[in-house]
């Protein structure tokens, strides 16, 4: 038997309230998951829980409420730390999300430390929030872009990163999935390279957490970026993961209450790691929410949770490969999560629509990832993207509604 059989996905919806509607008379199908996830009862629990009985602001009162809520806030950081194999609570700062991560990073670090003529190198398969603020910084300090291309079947071209990579090189920052095709990108060898060549590295994760276990020491990149809400966690609630070295040195970036030691109308100090980058009143129920997603995915067998959306992602893409209308987009040999098409001679979002008709919610266009559209030559996809609760059944649902469509088109 293999291992995606022993994953009872019909238990793992039954967590999840919202996946048990109708859209347009049809049971919905919801293969939106790169764009965000659906939250199980446990996260939405943990939500209510925390408001009705400990809700207080965190690190400023003496009273019982605002003890537990700090406990709990400080608890899910402690949590999220073991979940990415940091070596401490205090290189996990929180964020909105990993484009506030990103920002904080190319603000921080990349305004202390780029100067004109230094390089940041990123790929042609970021999302534009891996793209646009190295771009701001670079304008700037001076510093410029060089991007390393992708092959057809949308795999990064390491030939042509070590040809970009140089000592002038001051960052790497690259997607760990690609959120428009679902490449894995192979980010130990990137981080191994662009060490030896003097350079620190940014991964985007936003699009891997849900899907693949993170060990930022195995990985060993510097920074580490994600979104909650994309692991089934609420949105507003993101992570930066910081080497502790590199967080330490750098400078702080929103200023305000929080990140302070202490304060005159002369000279303010700064607080220590991490708190020196959580300015103002942090998302405490988000970073709670999220803790509790964490719980439910460690609940979970997560290697037959793996095999079980490799499986269906599998199965999406062989049973398109029948269909000779469609061209799949991204045919990487090392993907997750993610299936881009497109069906001849039509848009991709006339195609969504019709989709949406039979309830079946994908998104299309150009996925924030402008720039690899441009490289691959087309205007946009239909994607579906995977979450721990689609089936096999969902998929043929899909297949269904694809062929229904054609027949509109
Ligand atoms: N980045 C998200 C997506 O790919 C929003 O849909």
């Amino acid at each position: 038997m293999s291992s995606h059989r022993q994953f009872d996905v019909e238990s793992v919806r039954q967590c999840f309230p919202l996946l048990a509607q109708q859209i347009n008379g049809h049971p919905l199908v919801y293969l939106d998951n790169a764009a965000t996830t659906q939250k199980p009862q446990a996260v939405l629990d943990a939500l209510v829980a925390y408001y009705r009985n400990d809700n207080a602001n965190v690190h400023r009162g003496v009273h019982a409420l605002a003890e537990r809520s700090t406990a709990a806030f400080e608890s899910a950081r402690q949590r999220v730390a073991t979940f990415v194999n940091a070596r401490s609570h205090r290189e996990i700062v929180w964020t909105r999300g990993t484009t506030e991560s990103i920002n904080l990073v190319a603000h921080s670090f990349g305004g202390e430390n780029l100067r004109p003529g230094d390089e940041i190198l990123l790929s042609d398969m970021e999302h534009h929030s891996n793209i646009v603020p190295w771009q701001l910084v670079a304008q700037r300090t001076g510093a410029e872009l060089r991007v390393v291309p992708v092959t057809p079947e949308g795999e990064l071209d390491l030939d042509d990163f070590d040809r970009l990579l140089s000592e002038r090189t001051r960052i790497v920052a690259m997607v760990h999935v690609s959120n428009a095709l679902g490449t894995i990108n192979p980010v130990e060898e990137i981080c191994r390279r662009a060490h030896d060549a003097g350079a620190v590295v940014l991964l985007d994760g936003a699009q891997a957490a849900a899907h693949l276990p993170i060990d930022v020491q195995a990985i060993d990149c510097d920074f580490y970026a994600f979104s909650g809400h994309k692991m089934y966690a609420p949105t507003g609630i993101g992570v930066l993961y910081g080497r502790e070295s590199l967080l330490d040195a750098m400078p702080p970036w929103q200023s305000g209450g929080e990140m302070i030691r202490t304060v005159s109308f002369d000279h303010t100090t700064f607080n220590e790691l991490p708190y020196k980058f959580e300015a103002g009143t942090p998302n405490i129920a988000g970073a709670i929410g999220l803790r509790a997603a964490i719980d439910f995915i460690e609940s979970l067998d997560r290697g037959a949770l793996i095999a079980h959306e490799e499986h269906v992602r599998k199965l999406t893409e062989s049973l398109l490969q029948q269909n000779e209308n469609v061209r799949l987009i991204g045919t990487a040999a090392n993907k997750t999560g993610v299936v881009s098409f497109l069906l001849d001679g039509a848009h991709p979002s006339d195609v969504g629509t019709l989709l949406d008709q039979q309830g079946v919610a994908v998104r299309t266009g150009h996925h924030c990832a402008m720039p690899l559209m441009e490289r691959l030559g087309i205007p946009g996809t239909v994607r579906a993207s995977f979450g721990m609760y689609n089936s096999e059944e969902e998929v043929h649902r899909l297949m269904d509604a694809i062929t229904k469509a054609q027949s509109f088109l």
